[in-house]
């Protein structure tokens, strides 16, 4: 008889179900280990799924022409002319993910730490997942030089690394590589004949987007990249299940989007009909989705800015964010002092912020990073309160300042600073007295 291991489920799914438990039997939780947009949906997109009810047939795996359309628009916009025909849409990124990881052979290289489920699905497509350090400044990308020795000492172990992961901007570190970065490595992947899988589903959640230069891979080694992206993230549309794929134009294009194709014809059948109008409509950006998507990546800035400098006045180092809502600090400095306190790895600090002050995080060894060091992600999107909270933060001049988003913020700032026996410095959201 085989016996199957059984697998987990994703750490971050049931970490947010432990807190729904929690909250409900009465505790107070800073909830900061589930990536969700929590924004309220615009009405204009809940009017589109209405209108695109009587959408029932299954109609083409790959998405009708007028999504596809919209959405090669969506690329060309942004420095990528792109046919329909390059496209393909999916109940989400994640299963699009999964497809290009059974459709291309070999093993896959993952920046690391990296989003937590690229390694699963590698596990679950038969490959070896080969975490690749990031660089000091950015995460989402390997470090060039470390990339190409893990390369090598995975081909001579008898690998066949194949396919490079980058996710831009980064989730878990809420930063965007820069240009120079993405040509080095591009150029890496080209001359190790790797296909590239471009995870782009922040790209509309810069911060700053003026003063933020963004290069796709695809612009670089475009015969050898796929993008995804979806409106999980930038409209706040998780649940809706909206993904999409731009595979390259030639040959090897067409071999990978056929691949996916069969996948998804056996797997999914296609997106649901009722979201390709809502897609069709939101990637076609018209100017309500515009403002709503600058607002919204404008709100994700501050208030990760803000958790940001949370962390290192506690005394950790921490890249600053520039995109998605996420920051991943490292408590490296204050090993000493936690290790005093029994805390000694990234299972026992984010055991240490649950227990002591009821802060979530999600500890770095779910993310693939060295399980000694002591880092932990902390997404910040879930701070923005409920329903009339999120209205009212979007419009705010100065979000953090919202009395319920300070009261979070200032229980985080308590949390951190407690973790080495400190007080949170006083200027931290004094109007908030914990
Ligand atoms: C980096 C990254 N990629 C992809 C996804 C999946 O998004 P979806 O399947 O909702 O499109 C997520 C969601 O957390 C993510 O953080």
């Amino acid at each position: 008889m085989t016996t199957l291991a059984a697998p987990l489920p994703s750490p971050n799914l049931a970490l947010d179900q432990l807190v729904a438990e929690r909250r409900a039997a009465g505790e107070t939780l800073v909830h900061l280990a589930f990536g969700e947009a929590r924004l309220p949906v615009l009405p204009q997109l809940a009017e589109q799924l209405a209108k695109g009810a009587a959408r029932a047939a299954y109609g083409p795996v790959a998405g009708g022409p007028g999504v596809r359309t919209a959405i090669a628009g969506y690329f060309a916009r942004r420095r990528l002319p792109t046919n329909p025909d390059q496209i393909v849409v999916a109940p989400g990124s994640k299963p699009l993910l999964m497809a290009l990881q059974l459709v291309v052979p070999g093993d896959v290289l993952l920046p690391s730490p990296a989003w937590n489920t690229y390694a699963p699905q590698a596990a679950y497509a038969g490959k070896q997942a080969i975490g690749v350090p990031v660089p000091k400044e950015c995460g989402g990308v390997p470090e060039p030089c470390a990339l190409r020795t893990a390369i090598t000492s995975a081909r001579a172990a008898g690998r066949d690394p194949r396919l490079l992961v980058l996710t831009l901007p980064d989730n878990p570190t809420g930063t965007l590589a820069p240009p120079d970065l993405i040509r080095e490595v591009c150029a890496l992947a080209r001359e190790k004949d790797l296909v590239i899988v471009s995870d782009e589903i922040y790209r509309d959640v810069v911060h700053e987007p003026a003063a933020t230069e963004f290069l796709s891979p695809a612009e670089v080694a475009p015969e050898r990249t796929v993008i995804t992206t979806g409106l999980s993230k930038t409209l706040g549309l998780g649940g809706w299940r909206i993904g999409a794929a731009r595979f390259p134009a030639g040959e090897r294009g067409r071999r990978l989007r056929g691949g996916v194709l069969a996948a998804a014809s056996e797997l999914w059948s296609t997106l649901a009909g009722p979201m390709q109008h809502v897609a069709e409509y939101a990637f076609g950006e018209p100017p309500e989705i515009v403002e709503r998507l600058r607002a919204s990546a404008r709100l994700h800035g501050a208030v990760a800015r803000a958790v940001h400098r949370i962390a290192v006045d506690a005394g950790a180092l921490c890249r600053p964010p520039t995109g998605a809502f996420y920051i991943y600090p490292d408590f490296e400095p204050l090993r000493p002092q936690l290790a005093a306190r029994g805390v000694t790895d990234s299972a026992s600090l984010a055991r240490r912020l649950l227990d002591e002050s009821g802060i979530v995080v999600l500890g770095g060894h779910l993310l693939g990073d060295d399980p000694g060091a002591l880092r932990f992600k902390a997404a910040t999107s879930l701070l923005y309160g409920d329903e009339k909270g999120q209205v009212e933060a979007l419009t705010a001049d100065d979000p953090v300042r919202l009395p319920h988003i300070a009261d979070q913020l200032a229980l985080t700032a308590a949390g951190f600073a407690r973790l080495t026996g400190r007080r949170a410095p006083a200027h931290h959201y004094p109007e908030v007295r914990r």
